[in-house]
């Protein structure tokens, strides 16, 4: 069970809301038709129950057969599966079939110790792109490839590619006789955590997907909801709140936090608009940027996510469960910070389930898209990543 709460600790603004019956009509339209990029929206019309089949059999296959599953990606192409698996990822435990990621800087110090610790290990490398030109990701990926290479006499079954039909890199994978999965046409990036994308590298990791599917179909509840929660970041941002703090009272959703930047940073973050999307992982930042919540700058609000309940650990001293104090930190900062000016949404799991977080993160999609279609501008583009990257081809000697 989810709660969305966008006027506790907030002014009532549902008067202002009446102004925007009419954008609503008409973003409401677009959705319905759903247009170019909206594939999202329906997942289960989008991906067939003979791919979830596959996907579940092959990552049994990854479980049985690799040491280290190794997904190579950025982006849309990363952090959604990255945000799931951390999230579920037990803190201490050694996974039998460790899920690490790359391709997504271009760190040369974690190449060179990923190499080191993957020597003596059995690998499969999984793919990740949509275009198939990510320059950081084909680079990390061909060193990869290099050392797969030295490693194993036949690499055809080393190798799963995830990209579009039409891409080269497609072209190249079914040549090089790898597995593949097709992203859908109409989802990009950051709208492809339900697909293959992100579905794949969570079923490795031990994550129920049908339950994840279960909780982005039941999304379709909270639709009404997203769209209220657009409207007042709306109103917030008309006010001046320029920055939106993501907060988390558990570290397992921090990698949450930066999906939830690049979903809506690259959706609505273009022609001078947009919310700046920040995170805070709590109690631990209250000892950092509390300060400046409650005292500084008043350009920012917060979204902060609470789940109820995690384990059963008493603190005897206060006759009260660790979560419960967590919840009363979670209250207590919101109407300490409401008191310096800086209001609160706040969201209740009851409990951290597959189903929730997938729920919860098909909420934050449809209010990510209605929230630029209320700004005006294109959801599902990013023309403003293009710049460094045309700077950097041309520095490195790669054809633009
Ligand atoms: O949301 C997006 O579309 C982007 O963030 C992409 O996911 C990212 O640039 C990676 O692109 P690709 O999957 O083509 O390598």
């Amino acid at each position: 069970m989810i709660k969305y709460d966008f006027y506790t600790y907030t002014d009532k603004m549902k008067q202002e809301n009446q102004e925007y019956e009419q954008k609503i009509k008409q973003i409401q339209k677009i959705m319905n038709k759903k247009e170019i990029m909206l594939d999202w929206l329906d997942i289960k019309s989008t991906i067939q129950k003979e791919e979830i089949e596959d996907i579940l059999s092959t990552a049994k296959t990854i479980q049985e057969n690799a040491d280290v599953f190794l997904v190579i990606g950025i982006g849309g192409s990363y952090l959604g599966a990255y945000s799931f698996i951390e999230a579920f990822k037990p803190y201490f435990k050694k996974q039998n079939c460790e899920i690490l990621f790359a391709g997504y800087s271009l760190s040369s110090l974690y190449l060179n110790d990923l190499m080191e610790y993957l020597k003596d290990k059995e690998v499969i490398v999984n793919f990740i792109s949509k275009s198939g030109s990510t320059l950081e990701s084909n680079i990390i990926y061909n060193q990869v490839i290099r050392f797969l290479k030295k490693k194993y006499k036949d690499i055809s079954k080393k190798v799963i590619i995830t990209t579009d039909k039409k891409s080269s890199l497609m072209d190249y994978a079914e040549k090089m006789n790898f597995k593949t999965y097709v992203i859908p046409k109409n989802i990009g990036g950051r709208y492809s955590v339900f697909t293959s994308v992100g579905l794949l590298p969570m079923a490795v990791s031990g994550i129920d997907i049908k339950e994840i599917l279960r909780g982005v179909k039941d999304g379709k509840k909270d639709i009404s909801l997203a769209y209220e929660y657009a409207i007042s970041r709306d109103l917030w941002y008309k006010k001046g709140k320029w920055i939106e703090s993501f907060g988390v009272y558990e570290e397992k959703l921090l990698p949450f936090t930066e999906w939830l930047k690049q979903l809506f940073g690259e959706t609505q973050g273009k022609n001078k608009k947009g919310i700046l999307p920040i995170s805070m992982l709590n109690t631990r930042d209250l000892h950092s940027l509390g300060q400046y919540y409650q005292e500084g700058t008043k350009i920012l609000f917060e979204t902060n996510i609470k789940i109820k309940k995690t384990t059963k650990i008493q603190i005897e001293k206060y006759n009260l469960s660790l979560d419960e104090i967590n919840s009363l930190a979670v209250d207590n900062v919101a109407l300490a910070h409401k008191q310096g000016g800086v209001n609160t949404n706040l969201i209740t799991l009851d409990t951290l389930s597959y189903y929730n977080l997938a729920r919860l993160a098909y909420f934050f999609m449809i209010a990510a898209a209605v929230g630029a279609y209320l700004l005006e501008v294109n959801p599902f583009d990013q023309p403003g990543v293009e710049e460094y990257k045309k700077r950097l081809k041309k520095d490195i000697g790669e054809s633009l």
